[in-house]
């Protein structure tokens, strides 16, 4: 068969391409970015062959350009995913996200008895350690890792 690019999810004119998703994280990241609240058209594909994660999701957006720091909340669930930005059906730009140094309000605090899981505070954590990922609570100081990370 002749080596062709055929298109999962199909291509938009205009807006933002979330690509390299683990298979794992797609609804995390439409959580994170809010995606069910937000009146843009979006497609998304789950559980397609990718080379490098075996498994991803793909999302896009339409008529929407998101900012760095909305963004890079997914950078927890999604470290690897790139952005395309699409304008008038080109990729106009390819952007990385990248792990923030605080986190607010996004992944539960690991302690049981932390203050924001009893009194409805607002989860925050400094970044300690982007590589494998240790989130260390303002309000407790335990840290939180990746194998315990659980969304909001
Ligand atoms: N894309 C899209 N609509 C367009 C242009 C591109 O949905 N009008 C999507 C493509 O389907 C792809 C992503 O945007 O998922 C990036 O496009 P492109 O850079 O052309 O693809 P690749 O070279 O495969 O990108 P990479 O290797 O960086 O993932
Ligand atoms: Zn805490």
């Amino acid at each position: 068969m002749p080596k062709q690019k055929q298109l999962q999810v199909s291509a938009i004119e205009n807006g933002t391409v979330i690509d390299h998703i683990p298979a794992a994280s797609l609804f995390y990241v439409i959580a994170i970015l809010g995606l069910d609240q937000i009146p843009n058209q979006t497609t998304f594909g789950a559980n397609l062959d990718s080379h490098k994660f075996g498994k991803k999701a793909i999302i896009k957006v339409a008529d929407k350009f998101f900012e760095r720091d909305e963004i890079n909340k997914i950078s927890l669930v999604a470290p690897h995913a790139k952005l395309n930005i699409i304008r008038g059906y080109e990729v106009v730009e390819k952007r990385d996200v990248t792990i923030p140094d605080e986190v607010v309000g996004i992944v539960k605090c690991f302690n049981p008895k932390c203050v924001t899981n009893n009194e409805g505070v607002l989860t925050r954590f400094r970044v300690e350690d982007k590589e494998d990922l240790a989130l260390k609570c303002h309000y407790c100081e335990k840290i939180t890792s990746r194998d315990e990370l659980q969304m909001v």
